[in-house]
């Protein structure tokens, strides 16, 4: 039997971050399922699709063939074969995203891929629906959030860092916005799976947050 360890949380609690670190040092591979999500979308703007038509994405989301390897470590989408990793990181298409996840075609297809992956290796998979839907037998769940105030100071100084310009208010508009998408969607909606330890990353640094959840990864916690 594989261990695998579900992170669910909303945009910018520092999911991906942790979970990379924490697949380092424990030897597990990390699954980044936002990406998955990312990448059809990424097909859905490259095609013109619109987000509103239930019909045209459910179809679109049938040509999309979205598949995972790795490279050193790190993980690859393949968009029909293409590596797209480059691509998909833009703010346009995390909101694409998040508009088309509602769309259960679109889920059934990545969580079939997800489900899969999980059987093969012992896997930290971070998402929205992990702990609830795509892995309800995991072995640890964590929910990981932080204000919003907290997640959206840090994409601002993560983008300042990149040299972009942005404004504070406008991001947290956006995360605003994103949340409430992803927990009042019917199908899969970002909930705190019942018997997931909640972590409130608000006032931790990514250091503490790793001790953290290695300790509950142990059994200490
Ligand atoms: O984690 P992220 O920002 O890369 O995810 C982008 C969007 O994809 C997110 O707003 C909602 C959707 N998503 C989802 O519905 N289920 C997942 N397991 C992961 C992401």
């Amino acid at each position: 039997m594989k261990h695998n360890i579900a992170i669910d949380g909303p945009a910018g609690a520092g999911k991906s971050t942790i979970a990379r670190r924490l697949a380092a040092e424990l030897g597990y591979v990390y699954v980044d399922t936002g990406a998955m999500y990312r990448a059809m979308a990424y097909y859905f703007l490259q095609n013109g699709i619109d987000a509103d038509d239930e019909e045209a994405v459910a179809e679109a989301a049938g040509k999309a063939d979205v598949s995972i390897v790795y490279e050193n470590g790190e993980q690859c989408v393949l968009l029909n074969g293409e590596n797209v990793n480059g691509m998909i990181r833009r703010e346009e298409v995390g909101k694409m995203a998040s508009a088309v996840s509602v769309y259960p075609p679109v889920r059934a297809k990545l969580v079939e891929l997800q489900q899969n992956l999980a059987k093969k290796e012992n896997v930290i998979m971070d998402g929205r629906d992990i702990g609830t839907v795509v892995l309800p037998d995991a072995d640890v769940k964590i929910y990981m959030t932080a204000s919003v105030q907290v997640r959206a100071k840090r994409r601002f100084d993560e983008l300042q860092a990149k040299g972009q310009k942005c404004s504070l208010s406008e991001i947290e508009q956006d995360i605003s916005e994103r949340d409430y998408r992803d927990m009042h969607r019917e199908t899969s909606p970002l909930k705190q799976a019942e018997d997931a330890l909640l972590l409130d990353t608000s006032d931790m640094s990514i250091d503490e947050v790793v001790a953290k959840m290695k300790q509950i990864a142990e059994g200490v916690v």
